[in-house]
């Protein structure tokens, strides 16, 4: 069996972050053939050209933390109508310095909960145009709109709700074919 290593950025910090939860999920219904690792940001600084000529360690650790998956998975709430500034930030340490962008032809999806009735649609909109300033090629569909409420999902990622559940696992059964997809085109080492 082949496997692909996905990477997945979770866009809340929050201790009691629904977007954790929903990873967890995804985790639970993706197809055996990914394999998943978060790769975390947190203490990542804020980003300025004046690291470009030496990279912090951290920084250095995320860049290659991104290089090392075959695609990335981002999993965010909307802040503000958009992405929340340390996703934000994040992707700008791993695109510079010029000429060295990580997300180039690195295979890319985004999926988000909020409680809020149109479910990330505007921060992920947000987070498709930076995707593809960054050179990666998106999974456009199914697009997914998660609207959190109370007990959708539980700590170990079980979902209460089977129309979800069953959504989510095609959501993931589309990223496993989308991946194979392009990595049969763009090899990673090409
Ligand atoms: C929010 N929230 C929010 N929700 C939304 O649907 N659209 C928005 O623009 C915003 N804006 C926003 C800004 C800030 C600073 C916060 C803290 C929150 C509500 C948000 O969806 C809710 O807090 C989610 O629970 C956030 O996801 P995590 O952190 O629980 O994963």
């Amino acid at each position: 069996m082949t496997t692909h290593s996905v990477g997945y950025l979770i866009g809340s910090l929050s201790s009691t972050s629904i977007n954790r939860l929903l990873a967890k999920a995804l985790i639970r219904v993706a197809p055996p053939q990914l394999t998943f690792t978060e790769i975390a940001f947190k203490d990542l600084p804020i980003y300025s050209p004046d690291y470009d000529a030496d990279y912090p360690p951290v920084a250095k650790a995320f860049k290659q933390s991104i290089r090392d998956v075959d695609a990335i998975l981002f999993i965010t709430p909307e802040y503000n109508r958009s992405m929340p500034g340390g996703l934000k930030n994040a992707i700008d340490w791993a695109s510079r310095p010029y000429g060295t962008n990580a997300f180039t032809r690195k295979p890319s999806a985004v999926i988000g909960a909020s409680t809020g009735a149109i479910g990330t649609a505007i921060a992920q909109q947000h987070l498709r145009s930076l995707l593809g300033f960054c050179n990666s090629p998106q999974m456009n569909a199914p697009e997914a709109y998660i609207q959190f409420k109370p007990g959708l999902i539980d700590e170990d990622g079980r979902v209460a709700n089977e129309g979800t559940e069953k959504f989510l696992r095609g959501y993931m059964e589309a990223l496993h074919v989308f991946i194979a997809r392009v990595l049969s085109v763009l090899p990673r080492d090409a």
